[in-house]
């Protein structure tokens, strides 16, 4: 273990999505703005470089939030780093207007992105996985006023460690496969599409199934039904299809930034109404136009009778077997005791994700983490964890906070605001501690 001794970061960003992407335009304005002691920042990415959801860049995908919900724009609306920024940047900002939507494809969306990263690339280590967190050796004897964060560079023999006075946790959704489903070469998880479906000959695959009613299942059931024109594609969905994601405007004030406080300062009962009456905004839910056109290759295959695209309606996986190249889903249906296989050439399970969860990071670091009675981690309204003596740094998240913050705490509709926020914390917790810094 090397040690990368006296340098201590203002903040260190483990991961590098879209929020941390966002903390970092937050810190560079906050720079601007307080010239003569910036905040320094280095973040670390496991991935090679930067990548949002690249598994699942599939032609024709849309944002689910509109351009505006972008890195910058809530929070600042003259930033640099502006989705409109970048279509002005790449001359296409007429254009783009043209189109007259809110959404572009998830591919332009993600070279946007490369493009703000790009001014960021002297302070972001790829190949670099953040494996722990630890207090420094001398932490017993007060309170810790700065952690160690341990990385391994692939590559590299060993790991180093890196000294942060604050660290922003923004790891990610983790997948989630259905119970004892194991993945391996012919049973994937969406988050892995791309890339395995790269891996395989298309003519060998005569019989395709999908797991899930989400939006990337029906994505890929839709992608695998343009690109195999022989094969028989089976939708498998514990409901009848696929049932649409509210965005309509009322129910879309969900994502609003007041609505963290409401979250945030509401009682159970309000916390309840949110889940209640507005999960259908984001989770097991499609966008309008990909089940309508989806519903409508059914109907055209059946008036010209030749189906090959199949829903199995009201059905589980609940089991997996493989022999060999043969792959039989154990479908479970939800109208009685019956269970039937189905044989395929690949399973692709679009069965969600588990959101973030920074246990295993913070490792013997957690005791020192305050817990609710439901045993869930304790966050404070700047996105803070709780914590007892001797830890006083900021361990901060983005992500894994939707008991404290609600719906919007997985997805991009708030980074702006909520990096915005963190970086105010943490300059503001300078400020008391080395006066005449904020
Ligand atoms: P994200 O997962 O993007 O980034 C986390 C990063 O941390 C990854 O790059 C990962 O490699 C890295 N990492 C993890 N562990 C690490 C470690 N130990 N050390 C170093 N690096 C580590 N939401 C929305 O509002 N609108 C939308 O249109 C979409 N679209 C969408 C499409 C698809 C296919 C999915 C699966 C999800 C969405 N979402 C979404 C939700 C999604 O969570 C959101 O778009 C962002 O990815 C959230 O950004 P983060 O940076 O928080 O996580
Ligand atoms: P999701 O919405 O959580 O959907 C997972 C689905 O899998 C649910 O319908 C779930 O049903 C089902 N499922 C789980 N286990 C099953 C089993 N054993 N048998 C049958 N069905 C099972 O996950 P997602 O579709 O990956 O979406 C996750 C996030 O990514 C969302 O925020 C979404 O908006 C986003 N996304 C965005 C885009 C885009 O921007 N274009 C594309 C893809 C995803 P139960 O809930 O009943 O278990």
């Amino acid at each position: 273990m090397g040690t990368g001794a006296q340098v201590i970061h203002d903040v260190v960003g483990i991961g590098f999505g879209p929020s941390n992407l966002s903390l970092a335009t937050a810190l560079e304005e906050h720079r601007t703005n307080v010239p003569a002691r910036p905040l320094t920042a280095a973040f670390f990415e496991r991935q090679p470089s930067f990548g949002w959801h690249r598994n699942m860049l599939l032609p024709s995908t849309t944002m689910q939030v509109s351009f505006l919900k972008d890195l910058a724009t809530f929070r600042n609306p003259s930033s640099r780093f502006s989705f409109v920024s970048y279509l002005h940047a790449s001359g296409r900002l007429a254009d783009f207007v043209n189109t007259h939507t809110f959404f572009p494809t998830r591919q332009e969306f993600h070279q946007y992105l490369e493009w703000v990263e790009a001014s960021f690339t002297d302070r972001v280590s790829y190949d670099s996985e953040v494996v722990g967190l630890a207090l420094p050796p001398d932490a017993a004897s007060g309170l810790a006023r700065y952690l160690q964060v341990e990385v391994r560079d692939r590559g590299g023999s060993g790991t180093r460690l890196v000294n942060a006075r604050n660290v922003v946790v923004s790891t990610g959704l983790v997948p989630r496969m259905p119970v004892g489903v194991d993945r391996d070469e012919r049973v994937w998880h969406s988050s892995e599409f791309l890339d395995r479906f790269r891996q395989v000959d298309p003519h060998t695959l005569k019989r395709v199934a999908v797991v899930g009613a989400g939006q990337s299942a029906a994505e890929i059931t839709r992608f695998f039904h343009d690109t195999l024109p022989d094969a028989q594609v089976f939708a498998i969905v514990p409901s009848y299809g696929y049932s649409v994601a509210d965005s309509t405007p009322f129910a879309n004030q969900v994502f609003d930034p007041d609505a963290v406080d409401d979250y945030f300062y509401g009682t159970n009962r309000t916390k309840d109404a949110f889940w209640q009456y507005h999960k259908n905004t984001n989770y097991s839910v499609v966008d309008d136009d990909v089940i309508r056109d989806l519903h409508r290759r059914v109907y055209d295959e059946d008036v010209r009778g030749s189906r090959r695209l199949h829903f199995l309606d009201l059905t589980r996986v609940s089991d997996v077997k493989r022999a060999g190249n043969e792959t039989r889903v154990v479908l479970e249906s939800l109208l009685d005791t019956d269970s039937q296989d189905l044989d395929v050439d690949v399973l692709v399970c679009a069965t969600g994700y588990d959101s973030m969860d920074p246990s295993a990071l913070l490792g013997d670091l957690d005791r020192y983490c305050l817990r609710d009675a439901s045993g869930r981690h304790q966050v404070g309204r700047d996105y803070r964890l709780r914590t007892a003596p001797p830890l006083s740094c900021g361990i901060y998240l983005q992500g894994g906070t939707e008991h404290t913050h609600g719906l919007s705490s997985s997805l991009l509709s708030n980074i702006a605001v909520r990096s915005g926020e963190i970086a105010d914390s943490i300059a503001q917790r300078r400020a008391e501690d080395e006066p005449g810094t904020a």
